[in-house]
């Protein structure tokens, strides 16, 4: 994601009420941050934001956190944040690979939309969906596991297929075309940016008790 870098970057992550720098302490004790027991979801790799600042906004009754590997991207989804009112909203700059050291047995959901595809087969296991990171989700999730990924690429999602039902995932929803669904969306950057240039978005809702 090519971005012109913000000036005053960190001070405008450190001074926001959304940012958790301190993200380690709080292993195991995250919804002691939102004061209640709601559900905990996650997106990885929020980029600038809209989806997640979005979906808080309209499920007041659920948690968001927000996980980016690079400051200079988060700190786009915090200055949307700013302007707006969102008590069950966080974001966390950290690498996906990490979360095992962040979270402990307390995710309900992780999105992953329009993850980096690393389309080469000797980087395939970067990919968000690959066992590698999947090990990692296993050591977050409460107890019931859902994934919901979006991509415009095919071989991310046929992979992601593979992938989630090999680990003993199953896939309750999958479409290859999304936008002609009957299902509920909250587009991304990317989703606009692909689907104005004619790009079908594919989408898997994939569960594990
Ligand atoms: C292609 S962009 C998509 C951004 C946004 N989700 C959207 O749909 O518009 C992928 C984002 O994932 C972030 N990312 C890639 N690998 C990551 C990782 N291992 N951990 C956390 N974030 C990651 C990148 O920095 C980038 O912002």
């Amino acid at each position: 994601m090519r971005l012109r870098n913000v000036k005053n970057a960190r001070e405008i992550l450190e001074n926001s009420k959304y940012f958790i720098k301190d993200y380690k302490n709080y292993k195991g004790n995250f919804k002691k941050i939102f004061n209640n027991d709601n559900e905990i979801r996650i997106e990885i790799g929020m980029g600038k934001g809209t989806f997640i600042t979005t979906l808080a906004k309209e499920n007041p009754d659920i948690n968001f956190i927000g996980i980016e590997k690079y400051e200079s991207v988060l700190v786009r989804g915090i200055q949307k944040a700013n302007e707006m009112d969102l008590p069950n909203l966080r974001m966390i700059c950290c690498d996906a690979k990490e979360l095992n050291e962040v979270f402990d047995h307390e995710i309900s959901t992780i999105y992953l939309n329009f993850s980096d595809p690393w389309p080469k087969k000797r980087h395939s296991d970067r990919r968000l969906t690959s066992h590698i990171f999947l090990k990692v989700y296993d050591d977050i999730f409460e107890c019931k596991k859902t994934i919901i990924q979006k991509t415009d690429n095919i071989i991310l999602f046929a992979y992601s297929i593979s992938s989630l039902s090999t680990y003993g995932y199953t896939l309750n929803k999958v479409s290859l075309d999304l936008h002609n669904e009957d299902i509920k969306n909250i587009k991304t950057e990317y989703e606009d940016k692909f689907s104005s240039q004619g790009y079908k978005i594919n989408y898997l809702e994939a569960t594990k008790d």
